[in-house]
């Protein structure tokens, strides 16, 4: 797929997703109709808390972070109370306009859409920090996702770090023969699916979409992306997982 066409798609994809059901599709924890917005704000804060702890980064707070695939804002407000500024960019200029009401009281937090591929909003060297969870597990072209680790290593001042997750769950040969000799089966049930969904009055939908299934990103792509963007890989936690968390630091 061409990097515009898959743009446009994700684009699309996650600006009908945050009309139709943002707290949701962010975190798709507690079932489609019983969203309780006071859990999603209070776990947004336990989860960002929880990884920066798990980075074992030393942080002072007066870091500059930015955040990708910010969604509605629901880490970067976490994000601001505890860092001196705070910028999240998102695909979805949907998701980015219910941050903005959602954050509107934050006073250090800068919120962007970005074209889905790249940081072109920012300038070299202009973030201590850059973080992003459940964002490219999405992407359904793992170009992208390096293309992005390539980009936060030039955001990055030196000496700052990149925090992050990709989906890096294996998919055996085994797994590929069965989805092979079943394509017929599994056709069917998607037709099935698809008719469902299209008469249901609430419930998730497209969730067959690529910008939803996304893509994995595997260790010699991140390897060689970090490279590129100057980065250093300082650990990886969570390989053959689809949590797979890389810490790495921007390089002199
Ligand atoms: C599952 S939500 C997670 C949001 C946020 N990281 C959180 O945990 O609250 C995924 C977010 O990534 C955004 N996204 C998807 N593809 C993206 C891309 N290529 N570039 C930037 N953001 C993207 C979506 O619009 C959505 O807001």
């Amino acid at each position: 797929m061409k990097k515009r066409r898959t743009s446009e798609l994700m684009r699309s994809f996650w600006d009908s997703k945050a009309r139709e059901n943002a707290l949701y599709y962010v975190s798709s924890y507690r079932p489609y109709d019983e969203q309780d917005p006071e859990e999603f704000w209070k776990w947004g804060r336990i989860l960002a808390e929880r990884f920066l702890g798990e980075s074992q980064i030393d942080f002072t707070g007066e870091e500059t972070v930015l955040e990708i695939g910010c969604g509605i804002g629901r880490m970067t407000a976490y994000f601001s109370e505890r860092f001196r500024r705070v910028d999240g960019i998102d695909v979805s200029p949907e998701m980015i306009s219910q941050a903005e009401e959602n954050l509107a009281e934050y006073g250090n937090v800068g919120l962007h859409v970005g074209n889905g591929c790249d940081l072109s909003n920012f300038d070299d060297s202009s973030f201590d920090f850059v973080f992003s969870y459940i964002t490219f597990q999405h992407i359904p072209d793992p170009r992208i996702t390096a293309g992005y680790i390539r980009e936060a290593g030039r955001v990055l001042k030196t000496g700052g770090h990149f925090y992050f997750q990709v989906n890096n769950m294996p998919r055996s040969i085994r797994s590929v023969l069965r989805i092979r000799s079943r394509g017929a089966t599994l056709l069917n049930k998607l037709r099935r699916r698809e008719e469902r969904e299209a008469t249901a009055v609430t419930g998730p939908r497209d969730l067959d979409s690529p910008a939803w299934q996304g893509s994995r990103t595997t260790v010699p792509q991140i390897d060689q992306a970090c490279i590129a963007g100057g980065l250093k890989i300082l650990s990886l936690e969570g390989e053959g997982s689809q949590y797979l968390w890389i810490k790495a630091i921007k390089q002199p």
